[in-house]
């Protein structure tokens, strides 16, 4: 249902949805603890609005999977010119098809309101990463507004971004540490680090 309602919104994601602040984008994207030379996991990766801010923050040395379940949202990030070392995946995050432990980092912009199992998801997520590897779940508007335009939509209505406690509680339980959850009117950014 995700899937579809993604696909349908791909070619106009860009022009009608989509961050366009760019100082916004940098700004995000610099408060994630991504060091030169990480290989990260862009969770939800859509029309690519984060990639070349991550990619930025990587350099020559690091690397970016992309990965979506909309293949009509990942074709819009394909087609466009990013540089450095990327690859696009479509695949869910629910299955991602990766062996356990390679990644230094997953983002989940704008993404983690839609996993239908916010629980496995992020279980599996956890999988994937390194030990002392970072997941950030981080929105560059607050909230509020993201759940009241979700639940005007009928295909998204039940995809709501959790507050700081519901969302301390999904990664705990997950048992990350160094929990962090800042959950402002503008802008959200949680962030946990995988155990060494
Ligand atoms: C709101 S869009 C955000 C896209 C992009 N990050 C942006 O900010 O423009 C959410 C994206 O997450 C993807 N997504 C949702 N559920 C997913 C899942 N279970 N597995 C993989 N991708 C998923 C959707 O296909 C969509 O491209």
């Amino acid at each position: 249902m995700t899937r579809e309602f993604f696909n349908e919104h791909a070619e106009h994601w860009d022009e009608r949805v989509a961050e366009k602040d760019a100082s916004k984008l940098e700004q995000m994207a610099g408060r994630l603890k991504i060091k030169h030379g990480d290989r990260i996991l862009d969770v939800g990766t859509g029309t690519g609005v984060l990639l070349s801010y991550l990619l930025k923050k990587v350099g020559n040395g690091g690397g970016v999977i992309a990965l979506d379940h909309a293949d009509k949202m990942l074709s819009k990030a394909k087609a466009k010119d990013f540089k450095g070392q990327i690859d696009f995946l479509c695949a869910d995050v629910m299955a991602i098809p990766f062996k356990n432990d390679v990644f230094d980092a997953v983002v989940c912009y704008s993404s983690l309101p839609h996993f239908p199992d916010k629980t496995a998801a992020i279980l599996e997520i956890k999988r994937v990463l390194k030990k002392g590897g970072r997941f950030f779940v981080c929105h560059t508007v607050g909230r509020e507004h993201i759940n009241q335009i979700h639940r005007r939509i009928s295909s998204v209505e039940n995809d709501l971004l959790p507050d700081a406690i519901e969302m301390t509680t999904l990664l705990s339980k997950a048992v990350f540490t160094e929990i962090q959850v800042e959950d402002k009117a503008d802008n959200y950014l949680a962030s946990a680090c995988k155990a060494g």
